[in-house]
């Protein structure tokens, strides 16, 4: 452990952990009237209705943000000319990352037969065929068991496999290595039929049908007449998108800087086929809104507002950003306050989640200003989000939220109209109050943690979300 983190230890959260023995926080907690001061320089200015228009701004007016797109840059854009318009020093930081992209085109033809007007749709990892199709005659490989391509000639033809008893991928491996040029799989229940391959593997071309399209099919291929089809998959594969963080950095006063650093982090991308109101449009706003109010205080403690890309696929965009961290500013990092969901009416109680179920100075430091501030927090043990990776490289971390989470989660209902303000300004308060605690100049470090934090022993539950 470096020499900063000692000096945290020691002057922050050791005061209300190590040296106040459990019996202590038994008895009710009294509030010394020179935290409130210190509290209220921050709270009272924090405003919920900023909050929302972040909120209204980020879900409504831009909506999806999935990362790689135009939309999630503009989400970056709006975010980084707040944090500059509070007069913050801002960086925006790319990064690629990998993804498969869907077909643009996909389609499947009967010659001679136009009555089978088919829809297909293309597997997930699926190679694309050449621009002009592939045309070969069908036949039919019952279920697509090894067994079915014994003794049949398949090579170069079309395989009509019907869905179940084994695997997709098995079904699509064992007809490209029978010789298939391509594959049409049909479904055996009603709907749609929208599945993938896997991203390792030999296949072809190979689409889904619904059971009627492949039941029609069979019926013309019982009929012994050869059967002959055009299948095209056109535009689809991995390609390199960018995605971006935000930076926005505001610096300790330079004749009281401790070196430390903190991060208040929220991830900025929502997934597809949803606004993201919630989840994390609440999170992002919340963020925008501490920076807001710390950026008129004096602090001897660098505070790094951060939004995160690609959170959705993977927690890409906080991992990136950790990567960039040298060993030395590692070690200078005292701990990381992550959002995520922070403004749903329909979710439950504020907590903190933390990556091992174990506290740490950020826990420490969120039950401290929330008993003052708010009231009393739960705790649990989950990963899932931007401090997994700051976990991960030994910086303290933790995740605020409300619990358990909204029936909207991921869904196209992640909307505006589902969130409470006064959730989000709530989350607010108790973290501006305390980054504020940990961060502020004016104040000698023992004095900085005098309200104990809840009596919960870690490990905390593993809470399912
Ligand atoms: N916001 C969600 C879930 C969440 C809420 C995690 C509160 C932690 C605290 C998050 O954006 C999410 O959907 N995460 C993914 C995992 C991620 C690694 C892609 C998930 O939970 O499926
Ligand atoms: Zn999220």
């Amino acid at each position: 452990m470096g020499k900063w983190k000692k000096a945290v230890l020691s002057g922050t959260i050791a005061t209300g952990v190590m040296m106040a023995p459990f019996a202590v926080y038994e008895a009710p907690v009294t509030v010394a009237a020179s935290s409130q001061a210190f509290d209220n320089k921050v709270v009272k200015k924090i405003d919920a209705e900023t909050i929302y228009q972040h909120v209204s701004d980020l879900s409504v007016g831009i909506g999806e943000r999935v990362a790689g797109t135009a939309a999630e840059k503009k989400a970056v854009d709006y975010i980084a000319a707040q944090y500059r318009s509070y007069g913050l020093d801002v960086d925006i930081q790319p990064f690629e990352f990998r993804t498969y992209q869907e077909a643009k085109e996909v389609s499947a033809q009967v010659a001679g037969h136009p009555e089978q007007n088919l829809k297909p749709t293309a597997f997930q990892y699926s190679p694309n065929t050449p621009d002009e199709g592939l045309t070969g005659e069908v036949v039919f490989a019952g279920l697509g068991q090894a067994s079915d391509f014994t003794g049949k000639d398949v090579k170069g033809k079309i395989v009509l496999i019907e869905r179940g008893t084994i695997p997709f991928v098995d079904k699509a491996a064992n007809a490209a290595n029978a010789g298939a040029k391509a594959v049409l799989i049909y479904n055996n229940i009603s709907g749609t039929l929208k599945s993938s391959l896997s991203s390792t593997g030999k296949f072809v071309p190979t689409l889904g049908v619904t059971k009627a399209e492949g039941e029609q099919l069979k019926a013309l291929l019982d009929e012994k007449e050869p059967v002959t089809a055009t299948v095209k998959i056109l535009g689809s594969g991995f390609v390199t998108k960018t995605s971006y963080n935000v930076i926005a950095t505001k610096k300790a006063h330079k004749n009281h800087d401790t070196g430390q650093i903190l991060y208040v982090g929220s991830h900025h991308d929502s997934v597809p086929g949803s606004p993201g109101a919630s989840d994390n449009a609440s999170g992002v706003a919340v963020n925008l809104e501490i920076a807001r109010v710390l950026s008129d205080q004096q602090t001897d403690t660098e505070i790094r507002f951060l939004t995160f890309g690609a959170e959705e696929l993977g927690l890409l965009g906080s991992y990136h950003y950790v990567s960039t961290l040298t060993e030395e500013e590692k070690d200078r990092s005292i701990g990381m306050f992550n959002f995520d969901m922070v403004g749903s009416k329909n979710a439950g109680e504020m907590i903190m989640f933390t990556v091992d179920g174990q506290r740490n100075v950020v826990t420490n430091t969120g039950a401290s200003a929330s008993t003052r501030v708010y009231k009393e927090l739960t705790y649990g043990k989950v990963g899932r989000s931007d401090h997994q990776p700051f976990h991960d490289s030994g910086i303290p971390s933790a995740a605020f939220s409300y619990a358990p989470l909204e029936p909207e989660y991921h869904q196209p209902t992640d909307t505006i109209d589902h969130i409470s303000k006064e959730k989000m300004e709530n989350m607010a308060k108790v973290v501006s109050a305390g980054i504020y605690q940990i961060a502020r100049k004016d104040t000698p470090a023992l004095e900085r943690s005098n309200v104990a934090p809840k009596p919960v022993e870690p490990p905390f539950e593993d809470r399912p979300l």
